[in-house]
């Protein structure tokens, strides 16, 4: 792999600490890291280079056994700091002349990856920094990229997202914007791509007659933590139905791409998305509910009035001939009674009773597929009873389940061999906020149920 720096802005905060250096960590001791790569951290506080690299080791927060001594300290050694104030043109001078220095070092022209770990808020004063500092552009024609990772949210609404891919879009060419949605990344829900177009058993009928509902499920046990003054500007739609929920639906109806390049794959999942509809008319009320877990608004950073959902349902179509009539509901909570993340495919029921075959997804935890099908009860009579197929990733050989990298350490990896699969284009990103946009205009007005915390079901 060709030398590279790796720059976080904000390497102090949150994300970075939880997601990004951990599964650097975890790349460099697996060797899927260049040879020569640096790690540049660039923020707004000052420190020594000793209290950096205490705050650094600290914030990895490594189990007993996890890394071998020797990585950790290697791993450190590759990282460096750069203090800076994220709006000042000075600080991206010396940002630049830190780069170069360690390109002079290497005598090689590096590839560049930044990375925005920082409120969307920042994104503006940060790119256009970029771009003054010339850091945007590679250092040579053949070698050296440069490439950009920037996390959800991506904008807040149809228009802010509309502007922040301009301003990016003056600076990088689509191939060098990586947009990340983690839930990509999950090892599940890239099988359900796997698992659909490998098995011809299940794909001819993967459609309307056959279908007769899916419905999209994203539950979390925990509130919002210590998150509730950024989680309050959006609610649950948009803070993960916007984006993962609706990566997971265009995962199950997508059409079959024509290869598995990522071109390919990121046109189908846009396709999908840009036939979303919600319930017509006024049947929004009756298709869809909005909740807010009791308590919520004593949580830190919450204004006691919130009317801000913790909770939603919703009920959509993807309007082609796949999937004419098929509703979709997408649901999503915090502080529900247990954590789970699946996705239930119900066929067609073909007998009187209703029995219908399900096919179930989960995508964590527990990541595997449950198929629920129908035998003859043995005897005299002619009827027949539920039974279930499993399969669980958990019980696969060890190795290979071991294989299995943490959503982060893939995000990171593609980026690094320039593979935007994982990544959502910013087709995928327009029509999930053009989709957005239609259900947030009657949004306010359906009736906000409080639920108790540790519900199983609302509504
Ligand atoms: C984030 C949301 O994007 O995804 C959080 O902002 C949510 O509110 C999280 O908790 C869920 O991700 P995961 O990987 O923990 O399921």
């Amino acid at each position: 792999m060709h030398p590279t720096i790796f720059v976080i802005f904000g390497i102090t905060g949150d994300l970075a600490a939880r997601k990004l250096l951990p599964a650097l960590l975890a790349l460099y001791s697996k060797k899927k890291l260049p040879a020569r790569f640096s790690i540049i951290g660039f923020s707004r506080r000052s420190f020594s280079r000793e209290e950096f690299r205490e705050l650094i080791r600290s914030r990895l927060n490594i189990k007993p056994g996890e890394f071998k001594e020797e990585d950790v300290k290697h791993f450190m050694d590759h990282i460096c700091y750069e203090q800076g104030m994220f709006n000042d043109p000075v600080a991206y001078q010396r940002l630049a002349f830190r780069i170069q220095e360690i390109d002079n070092r290497w005598g090689q022209c590096s590839n560049k990856l930044f990375h925005l770990s920082v409120p969307p808020s920042l994104y503006e004063g940060i790119l256009n920094n970029l771009a003054g500092s010339r850091l945007a552009e590679p250092c040579a024609d053949e070698t050296g990229w440069t490439r950009i990772l920037i996390e959800k949210p991506f904008g807040r609404d149809l228009e802010t997202a509309r502007n922040l891919d301009k301003l990016l879009g003056k600076l990088f060419d689509e191939e060098q914007i990586f947009r990340i949605d983690h839930y990509l990344a999950k090892e599940a829900l890239q099988n359900i791509i796997a698992f659909r177009f490998t098995n011809s058993l299940f794909e001819p009928i993967w459609r309307y007659p056959f279908i007769d509902k899916i419905h999209i499920k994203l539950f979390e046990e925990s509130g919002v933590t210590d998150r509730g003054d950024s989680y309050d500007e959006v609610g649950a739609l948009k803070d993960v139905g916007q984006n993962h929920m609706l990566m997971m639906l265009a995962a199950v109806t997508m059409d079959r791409p024509k290869s598995f390049s990522s071109a390919d794959i990121r046109t189908e999942r846009a396709h999908a998305l840009k036939k979303l509809e919600i319930a017509s008319g006024n049947s929004l009320k009756e298709s869809s509910a909005r909740g807010q877990y009791a308590g919520y608004p004593d949580e830190q950073g919450v204004p006691r009035s919130s009317q801000v959902e913790t909770y939603f349902r919703l009920k959509t179509f993807v309007s082609n001939s796949r999937w004419k009539n098929v509703p979709i509901y997408l649901e999503s909570g915090k502080a529900m009674a247990e954590s789970k993340t699946e996705i239930d495919v119900y066929f067609k029921s073909t007998n009187k009773d209703g029995d219908q075959n399900i096919i179930t997804f989960r995508i964590q935890p527990d990541e595997g597929i449950k198929i629920k099908f129908f035998v003859k009860t043995p005897g005299y009579e002619f009827m027949v009873e539920p039974k279930t197929l499993k399969f669980k990733y958990s019980e696969q050989t060890q190795e290979s389940w071991q294989m299995k990298l943490t959503d982060y350490e893939r995000l990171i990896h593609n980026a690094f061999i320039g593979d935007q699969t994982l990544f959502a284009s910013t087709d995928e990103i327009m029509a999930s906020w053009r989709f957005i946009a239609e259900v947030t205009k009657n949004w306010s007005k359906l009736p906000l149920k409080i639920y108790p915390k540790g519900a199983k079901e609302i509504i």
